[in-house]
């Protein structure tokens, strides 16, 4: 320990003072590449943006923090979201309005139903058994019919009479599309997919149907900087599961 005292005390002050100057320089050109790398990732064209590797690597490192602390304690750290809370996964290839980076800009900063004049909020999953629309027996038609199209197991002659209210007195198709697989317009999801928000199960398929459903992601406009949004976008672009 002493050894190592004297040998500090011996070294001349000129090395020590080049020491700090190389620390200097080196920190400061990190500082700069930051910047001019945060600069061009605000600045770039999405599709020019996407095609830049390090560009990509330094919005994921961005990314990561930000997602920790404002995404994650309803998106989840796991890829699954988490369908109890009624939250979609963020990294499966299902999503509700689109994934290219100017509308998953939109979605970091406005939300979705989030009250911001700019959030998506164009329809919501209307409650038809409570409102009286369709009564339980005709609900739990349709329930067999969205299982059977979703692919699981379903009474085929129940399925049959789902199929004429989906497209009837239900007015599914209306909103989720003659196909049933989400119009990216008013943000429904595929009910064929098998991927869900609030889950595929019997109970859960009959609730979201009887009860309606109404989602919300929060605005992020007042907290986050145009940095971190973007970063996010592009994480988000590239199905980062920030689950490290
Ligand atoms: C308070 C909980 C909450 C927080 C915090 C939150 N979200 Fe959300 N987010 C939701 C819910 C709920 C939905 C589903 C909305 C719906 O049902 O339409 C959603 C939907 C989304 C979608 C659309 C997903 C798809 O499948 O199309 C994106 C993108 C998204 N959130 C990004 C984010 C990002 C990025 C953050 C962090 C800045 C964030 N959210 C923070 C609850 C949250
Ligand atoms: C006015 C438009 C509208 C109509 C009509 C409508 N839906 Fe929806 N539905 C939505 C929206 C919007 C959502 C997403 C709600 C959310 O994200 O919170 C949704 C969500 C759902 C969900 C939840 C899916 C999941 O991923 O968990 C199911 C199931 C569903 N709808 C089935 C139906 C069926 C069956 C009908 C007809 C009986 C129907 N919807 C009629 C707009 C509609």
């Amino acid at each position: 320990m002493s050894a190592l005292m004297s040998r500090w005390k011996s070294l001349p002050l000129k090395w020590l003072a080049l020491l700090g100057a190389v620390t200097g320089a080196a920190l400061f050109s990190v500082w700069l590449s930051h910047r001019s790398l945060a600069a061009e990732l605000i600045r770039s064209e999405p599709s020019a943006l996407l095609k830049n590797p390090a560009l990509v690597a330094f919005a994921l490192r961005q990314a990561a923090p930000v997602y920790g602390e404002h995404c994650a304690n309803c998106h989840g750290v796991m890829p699954e979201g988490k369908p109890k809370a009624g939250v979609p996964s963020l990294v499966d290839s299902s999503w509700l309005y689109s994934n290219d980076l100017v509308s998953l800009e939109q979605i970091v900063l406005y939300g979705i139903r989030s009250g911001h004049p700019r959030s998506h909020n164009l329809a919501d999953m209307p409650a038809l058994g409570r409102l009286g629309v369709i009564n339980d027996e005709q609900i739990e038609d349709i329930v067999q019919y969205v299982l059977n199209i979703s692919g699981q197991r379903a009474d085929a002659a129940r399925a049959e009479q789902g199929r004429q209210l989906f497209y009837g007195k239900g007015n599914c198709y209306d909103c989720h599309g003659g196909d049933a697989r989400g119009v990216s317009e008013y943000g429904t999801p595929s009910l064929v997919a098998n991927v869900w928000i609030y889950g595929g199960d019997h109970d859960s398929l009959f609730s979201s149907i009887a009860n309606g459903r109404h989602g919300l992601c929060p605005s992020r406009a007042q907290t986050l900087t145009p940095l971190q949004v973007r970063a996010l976008a592009v994480s988000l672009h590239q199905g980062v599961s920030h689950s490290e």
